[in-house]
């Protein structure tokens, strides 16, 4: 199973169109592309998993940078996944863990907002809750994963 970083063009944007999770992220990627802001083929935030030529799972990725970190011992870089999304026909044959080892192997931490019903995926890809931050999580529901000698925030 192949990961790839996704190129923005026209077949990329169109195929976008089958995940549920598409939304104004995905037009605005397609507006800046329409007013040539970005160019064609260039480089998305966007990973993904091709059968032929279909793009049948994909997911976000951002660096988000230590000065940021709220969740991580020390403060340090760290991964934002979302939109992890396989098609519905793809389901059940590990190409979401696919996704998910796919990130892992950056050796950042990562963090996730998951869907409400995805839970029993993320706890057997080894994310975690971190302990409750009003402040940080709000209504959120923040799961994260960390790399050998990474810790969850100390309280302060
Ligand atoms: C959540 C999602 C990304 C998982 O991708 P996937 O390719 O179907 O999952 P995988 O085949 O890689 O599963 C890896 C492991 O997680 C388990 N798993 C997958 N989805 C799960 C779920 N919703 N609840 C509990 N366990 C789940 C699998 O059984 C598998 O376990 P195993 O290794 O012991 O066999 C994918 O199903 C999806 O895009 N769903 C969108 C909608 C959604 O969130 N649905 C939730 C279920 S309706």
């Amino acid at each position: 199973m192949n990961v790839e970083r996704l190129l923005i063009n026209y077949k990329t944007l169109e195929q976008f169109k089958r995940f549920k999770e598409y939304g104004n992220q995905e037009l605005s990627m397609l507006e800046d592309f329409q007013n040539n802001i970005i160019e064609n083929d260039s480089e998305s935030p966007f990973y993904g998993i091709y059968m032929g030529h279909n793009l049948i799972a994909r997911m976000s990725l951002y660096k988000v940078k230590a000065k940021y970190d709220a969740f991580f011992h020390p403060p340090q870089d760290y991964l934002e996944l979302w939109k992890l999304e396989v098609l519905p026909d793809y389901r059940g044959r590990d190409y979401g863990k696919a996704m998910v080892d796919f990130a892992k192997r950056f050796q950042m931490p990562i963090k996730t907002n998951p869907r409400i019903n995805s839970h029993g995926f993320w706890e057997k890809m080894g994310f975690q809750k971190p302990k409750y931050e009003m402040e940080r999580d709000l209504g959120g529901n923040p799961l994260i994963w960390m790399p050998e000698g990474v810790q969850e925030k100390q309280d302060t």
